[in-house]
């Protein structure tokens, strides 16, 4: 066997990790985060569905709003994934796990422009729910880099939610 064929058998291993978190506390977290990234992938979905679909008089800043929305979550993504796996664990996103585990659901592509922005409001609220906890959690496990990295994801949300808020009149 050579060595180029070997480099690419290497099979994911178990991580030991020795940063002051112990492994039940690193893998309780990792578990909260991985929810929060599905959730968060959803919304990437969601927020591109109904910026393709909204309708009428209020197009234009809904169609920009959700597009800085669903750019900002998919860097989220990202951000999500690499801290599970600096935590020692995989990032478990297959198709299965996101259709099972998620609590965000995309069952409309097409509605009117106030339940788009009044279920988008919804979900930015029940992922604020869900990191406020992992944030508390994280930080009583002496998982400060979560709860930062959460801290900052919190203030995105809630911005959002007051702009989508913003958009609906009565
Ligand atoms: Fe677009």
């Amino acid at each position: 066997m050579t060595g180029a064929t070997n480099i690419l058998n290497v099979k994911p291993h178990k991580e030991a990790v020795h940063t002051g978190i112990n492994d039940a506390d690193r893998k309780a977290i990792a578990k909260a985060l991985s929810a929060i990234l599905t959730d968060t992938y959803l919304l990437v979905i969601k927020s591109h569905v109904y910026h393709w679909n909204v309708v009428g008089p209020l197009f234009q800043p809904i169609h920009e709003m959700t597009e800085g929305h669903y750019e900002n979550l998919f860097k989220a993504c990202d951000e999500l994934a690499e801290r599970i796996r600096a935590l020692g664990h995989p990032a478990p996103l297959t198709d299965k796990h996101v259709l099972s585990e998620g609590s965000i659901t995309i069952d409309k592509t097409s509605t009117t422009a106030r339940e788009m922005v009044e279920e988008l409001v919804a979900d930015h609220e029940g992922l604020c729910r869900t990191m406020r906890d992992c944030a508390e959690m994280a930080e009583e496990k002496g998982d400060f880099v979560s709860h930062d990295l959460l801290t900052g994801r919190l203030t995105y949300h809630e911005k959002a939610i007051w702009m989508l808020r913003a958009i609906i009149t009565e």
